[in-house]
């Protein structure tokens, strides 16, 4: 069943895949969250874009030089324009000794894609991307998670979704359109510590998790956060020694790009 386990009853951290399983594979193509179920990730974790056409599409920076053969703002091109890039190709370039020829050629994808083949398999963390940036964004996501089904109760109550930002007022507007919807505020490296309590209960008004840089991560600042009534979360480990450091502290999920590693250490 996909059904098992909810966020708040894991008693090890959820281990979400961050833009898939992207130390192996190029980031939010269809190989690396291939490769993140393969590998039994809890969860994928997918950054959200949008064309110059509306259309919202699985891509962290908001220029295409890094990860595509593209030039230029993603807001800039329409999808039709997105769809002749290669996605993966980077990848073999930069990181040789993880290369493999089947990356070359990997497709940019839509939110819709990406929802039609794993969100009835995986659970997803969906971030909103500079959201301040595109208007509507948040009415696009909330369409998309319906159509598809995702938001029918039993996949809010066990959290098989969960939107997230940086930009709480993007949190606030989709808290409007789906009021059950697990919704989780980013918080920038260096941030945590200056909030106050009270800044913590507002977060929780809206948003029932936070995930944190874990650098940031004291034992006594996850005990603040937990015992505000927020589930915590840490970005991003792919080092197996912090990752032990950590697990120390009980949080409910950790995002990596190594989710076979953080599995083995969960279960030594
Ligand atoms: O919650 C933060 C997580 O999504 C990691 O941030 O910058 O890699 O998208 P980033
Ligand atoms: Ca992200």
């Amino acid at each position: 069943s996909p059904f098992l386990t909810t966020e708040a009853e894991v008693t090890a951290p959820l281990t979400i895949a961050h833009r898939g399983a992207s130390f192996d594979a190029p980031e939010h193509t269809f190989a690396a969250y291939d490769l993140a179920m393969r590998q039994q990730a809890d969860v994928i974790e997918i950054d959200l874009q949008m064309t110059r056409d509306g259309q919202l599409v699985a891509f962290h920076d908001e220029t295409l030089e890094r990860t595509t053969d593209g030039t230029g703002l993603v807001r800039n091109q329409t999808l039709a324009q997105l769809k002749t890039l290669d996605a993966g190709s980077w990848f073999n370039d930069k990181f040789p000794e993880r290369a493999r020829a089947e990356f070359q050629g990997e497709q940019i994808r839509t939110l819709d894609e990406v929802l039609e083949r794993y969100g009835h398999r995986m659970k997803l963390n969906i971030e909103m991307k500079v959201p301040e940036q595109y208007d509507g964004m948040e009415q696009k996501v909330f369409e998309s998670l319906k159509n598809h089904g995702l938001l029918a109760t039993p996949y809010l109550q066990n959290r098989r979704i969960v939107v997230e930002s940086f930009t709480s007022d993007s949190l606030k507007k989709l808290k409007k359109l789906a009021p059950g919807l697990p919704l989780n505020q980013s918080i920038w490296k260096g941030d945590i510590s200056q909030l106050s309590d009270s800044d913590l209960d507002h977060i929780k008004s809206y948003a029932d998790s936070v995930s944190i840089h874990y650098r940031d991560a004291t034992e006594k600042q996850v005990r603040r956060l937990k015992s505000s009534g927020l589930l915590v979360r840490f970005y991003t480990v792919d080092d197996l020694t912090e990752m032990d450091r950590l697990s120390a502290y009980g949080v409910s999920g950790v995002y990596t790009n190594r989710p076979k590693e953080h599995i083995m250490m969960k279960s030594e």
